[in-house]
Formats: C-alpha cells, sequence, structure tokens
C-alpha cells in the first residue's frame, strides 16, 4: 500500500493530544502516517479546542491559512475534528468551503470508514454524532503507535465527558456524558506504552475522582493501585481531579503508592463563594481549603497546583480579592489562570452582568504578578537540593538564561515528581556528547530557580541508582 502523509494539528488540552494519538494509530491500517511537515500533507487534521474564545479562533485562522495548499493540492483532505467540529458541525463548511470532513468528539472510530469515503467519492462529510464509542475502537487504543522516535512520557485517557457542568464549561455539551474505560483495557493499554518505552503516564479525565463510579468499576485509587503494578514503569501521574470529590483514599494513594507523583492539580476556579456558587462547582472555599490542609498534613511536600477564572460575570472586586487571599493561603506550585470567555451553550454566557475586557485584563495581570512571587518562591526552595529528573528531550530553550546568548551545547529538560521543569546540559567532560538522555532518569542538582523552570547540574545517572546494566555512571 502506497504511505500517504498525514498532519495533524492539536489544539488545545492533554486530551486532545492523546486523541490526536488514537486518529494516528486509526489510520495507520489505511496507509497514513504521521509528518511533521504540512507541505507533503495528503490528509491534514485539525484537532480543536473551544473551550475559550481564543482557542476557537486560533482553529479558524489554521484553516484559513492552509486554503492555498488545497488550491495546489486538490487530492488534499481537510479534517476538522474536536470540541469546536461538534460545536460547530456544518457551519464550518460554510465559513470554510475547503474542508472535507467535520467528526466530532465521538467519531474518531468512525475515522478509516469517513476517510475512505471521501477518497472515493471526493464528498464532504459532516460526522458530529454523540455515539457510543465502538467496542473495535478500543483494541486499537491499547496497542501503541508505531514510532521513530520513542516517548518517555505518554497521556492515557480513562474516562471522557463530564457530568457536573459548571455553568462556563463547553466540556459537557461537546464532550458528552461522563463515562468510564473498563480498568483491564486501561492496564492493558499502559503495558503496551512501557514496553515501546514510556515511563510516565498521565492518566486523564475530567474529573478522575468520579472514575468507574457510575458504571460500578473499581475505584479511581483502586485503578491507581493496578497500574503501579506494572513492572518497568516509573512515574504515575493524573489530572483533572474536582475539589468536592478528593477522597481520603485518594490523598492516602500519594503515600500508599511508589509511582504515583507527589503533585495534585485542583482546579479552584475562585475563592469567593458567591463565585463558586454561581459557577456551580458544588463545594465552598472553605472546604477546599480544608483539602489542601489534609493533603499537605498527609502528603508531606506535595505540590499543588490550579485552575483559575478572573472576570466571571458578576464577579466584583471583592470577589476577586478573595480568590486572591486564597492565592496567599495556599501559595500554589504553579495556577493556570484564565479570563473568562463566553461560550455557546454554557450557562453563565447568558448571565447579565459581565466584566470588561479591560477590567478582566488588569485582574488577571494581578493575579499572574502575585503567583509568579510563589511560583518562584517554591522553586527557590528547591535550589541545593538533588532531585530525580525523567527525562522528555531536548530543551526547547535556545537562549542561555543569564548571558542571553544562543545556547551552544547540548540542554535536556524534564520534570521532578512534583512536576516541576528542570533544564540541565550535558557536559561533555562528564556524559559523551552521543549519548541519548531521553527516557533516562537522572539526578540533578538544583543550582538555580527561574519563575518557570529549574536550572541543574546532574550527578548521578541511571545505572548508580537504580544498579541497572549497561549504563555509564559519574559522580559529581
Ligand atoms: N472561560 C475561561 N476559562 C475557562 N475554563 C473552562 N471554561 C472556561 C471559560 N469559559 C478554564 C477552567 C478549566 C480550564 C481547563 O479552563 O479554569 O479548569
Ligand atoms: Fe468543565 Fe466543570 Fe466538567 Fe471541568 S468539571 S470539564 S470545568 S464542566
Amino acid at each position: 500500500m502506497k504511505t500517504k502523509c498525514l498532519y495533524i494539528n492539536t489544539i488545545g488540552c492533554q486530551m486532545n493530544v492523546y486523541d490526536s494519538e488514537q486518529i494516528a494509530k486509526i489510520l495507520t491500517p489505511l496507509g497514513y502516517k504521521m509528518n511533521s511537515s504540512i507541505e507533503f500533507a495528503d490528509l491534514i487534521i485539525v484537532n480543536t479546542c473551544a473551550i475559550r474564545e481564543k482557542a476557537e479562533q486560533k482553529v479558524f485562522s489554521f484553516l484559513g491559512r492552509i486554503a492555498g495548499l488545497k488550491r495546489k493540492k486538490p487530492g488534499l483532505i481537510i479534517g476538522v475534528g474536536g470540541c469546536v467540529a461538534q460545536q460547530e458541525g456544518e457551519r464550518i463548511l460554510e465559513r470554510m468551503p475547503h474542508v472535507d470532513l467535520i467528526f466530532g468528539t465521538h467519531a474518531i472510530c468512525r475515522l478509516p470508514y469517513l476517510i475512505q469515503k471521501i477518497e472515493a467519492e471526493r464528498c464532504s462529510i459532516v460526522d458530529v454524532e454523540m455515539s457510543e464509542i465502538i467496542e473495535e475502537f478500543e483494541s486499537v487504543i491499547e496497542s501503541p503507535l508505531d514510532r521513530t522516535d520513542p516517548k518517555a512520557t505518554s497521556f492515557v485517557t480513562i474516562m471522557r465527558g463530564c457530568d457536573n457542568f459548571c455553568t462556563y464549561c463547553v466540556v459537557p455539551h461537546v464532550r458528552g456524558r461522563e463515562t468510564s474505560r473498563l480498568p483491564e483495557s486501561i492496564v492493558k493499554e499502559v503495558k503496551g506504552l512501557v514496553k515501546s518505552g514510556v515511563r510516565e503516564v498521565t492518566l486523564l479525565g475530567q474529573n478522575v475522582n468520579s472514575y468507574g463510579k457510575k458504571e460500578k468499576l473499581t475505584s479511581f485509587p483502586q485503578l491507581l493501585a493496578l497500574v503501579n503494578e506494572i513492572d518497568g514503569l516509573f512515574r504515575i501521574r493524573f489530572t483533572t481531579s474536582h475539589p468536592k470529590d478528593l477522597s481520603d483514599d485518594l490523598i492516602s494513594a500519594f503515600n500508599d503508592l511508589d509511582k504515583l507523583c507527589n503533585h495534585i492539580h485542583l482546579p479552584v476556579q475562585s475563592g469567593s463563594n458567591r463565585i463558586l456558587k454561581r459557577m456551580n462547582r458544588k463545594y465552598t472555599r472553605e472546604l477546599y481549603l480544608e483539602k489542601i490542609e489534609k493533603l499537605r498534613n498527609n502528603c508531606p511536600g506535595i505540590a499543588i497546583t490550579s485552575d483559575i477564572i478572573v472576570g466571571f460575570p458578576g464577579e466584583t472586586i471583592v470577589d476577586f480579592e478573595e480568590t486572591l487571599d486564597l492565592i496567599k493561603q495556599v501559595e500554589f506550585d504553579g495556577i493556570f489562570a484564565f479570563k473568562y470567555s463566553d461560550r455557546p451553550n454554557a450557562p453563565a454566557a447568558r448571565f447579565t452582568d459581565k466584566i470588561t475586557e479591560q477590567e478582566n485584563k488588569e485582574r488577571l495581570q494581578i493575579l499572574l504578578d502575585l503567583q509568579e512571587y510563589f511560583t518562584t518562591k517554591k522553586n527557590s526552595e528547591l535550589v541545593g537540593s538533588n532531585e530525580l529528573i525523567l527525562v522528555e528531550g531536548l530543551s526547547k530553550k535556545k537562549v542561555d538564561s543569564d548571558t542571553q546568548r544562543k545556547c551552544q551545547y547540548i540542554q535536556w529538560s524534564g520534570r521532578t515528581a512534583t512536576n516541576k521543569v528542570v533544564n540541565f546540559i550535558q557536559l561533555e567532560d562528564t556524559i559523551p556528547r552521543d549519548k541519548i538522555l531521553k527516557g533516562k532518569i537522572v539526578n540533578v542538582k538544583i543550582e538555580k530557580a527561574y519563575s518557570h523552570s529549574l536550572w541543574g547540574k546532574p550527578v548521578q545517572m541511571e545505572a548508580t541508582l537504580f544498579a541497572s546494566e549497561g549504563e555509564q555512571s559519574y559522580a559529581a
């Protein structure tokens, strides 16, 4: 079979990164192979995000830019998948007539059929049906993508959709009701990934704490215990936890399971009870703070990160100050902060008392400045300590932070168990230049802290850390 080039542009969250990988896998039997050069593509897929308006605009500007490619290469197939596809459906074709396929969040399993039909008939198709994911799709998911460049870390979706209906959020409307995958299938998938070289998995769901509840499967902490048993896996992470459902069992899991990383992402969204109620978050500021205290008492050194929305409709200065106050009380390791954005179908879009763009912008900046102080503080506390880093790949950084000169050396990047990015140089006198560190665990002495990363010096290689064979080791 002739190999055809597949180019995927993934916009949005980790769930989309995972889905893009499933798209690549399911299209492999049709002869499609991933290629990072768009000009060679026979099929371009945009996996879209609708969480905020900005992400949606990104989709349309990308589609606009590739119209010229289609004119040059009429055989090119352009597909739009994910949340914007689900939300907008047919309307995308009206705005972007060069698009051939719109497929919703539940249609990935039908892609081979849809693409073959377009190849044969040169028709355009819209498939946004929210049907059950077909069973055979699980076997596609369970086997890893054949890669030339194996990855050290991978996402694994354990549940899809959401039943929470926060008033600002589009997810329940575009991803449908919450469903959990079978634990056996998840374990099989992780085992396959480990065999392909993956050493760390992040289990994904909109609210992992409710994993399996509806279907009466194992609980989330039980699932974590099953994954923890997998030989060759080094680390487990998960995201996202809803504060209302954070259980004592999950808190205990941080101590009981050696592979579970000491980090939790626990989106608070606001520090004001009035706004939390309007957001339909189903917890109070007090309950959130109680959970933080429990986490810190039971899991020493745990890193806590969060999501916050500023300028939710009706948010007064007093509400906003309550959020700032919560940030000061918790001292998060990091925050993702967003300006509130109206979403079609989300009830908050119909709330009247909207905050102006200018006010929103100012609040966001105040919040980010405050958090930067705490992020830097938390990072600085690590200076002088030794941290185990799982190396994910070459650092993206091209410029030295201190000299502002172009980097001349090989610079690797990885994360601590607490999810902090650490960069370090492969010093030629200690590690041979051709030594590939990706996927290796390195003990790094932290020397400098910046607001978004740490800088360190490798002091011990994996071989001496875990006494495995064939590795070079050295002392600092
Ligand atoms: N506007 C701004 N931020 C949003 N988020 C979700 N919906 C919206 C919206 N309409 C943020 C929340 C969520 C994160 C993934 O995106 O903070 O936790
Ligand atoms: Fe959206 Fe709330 Fe569900 Fe998260 S829990 S996906 S914010 S509705």
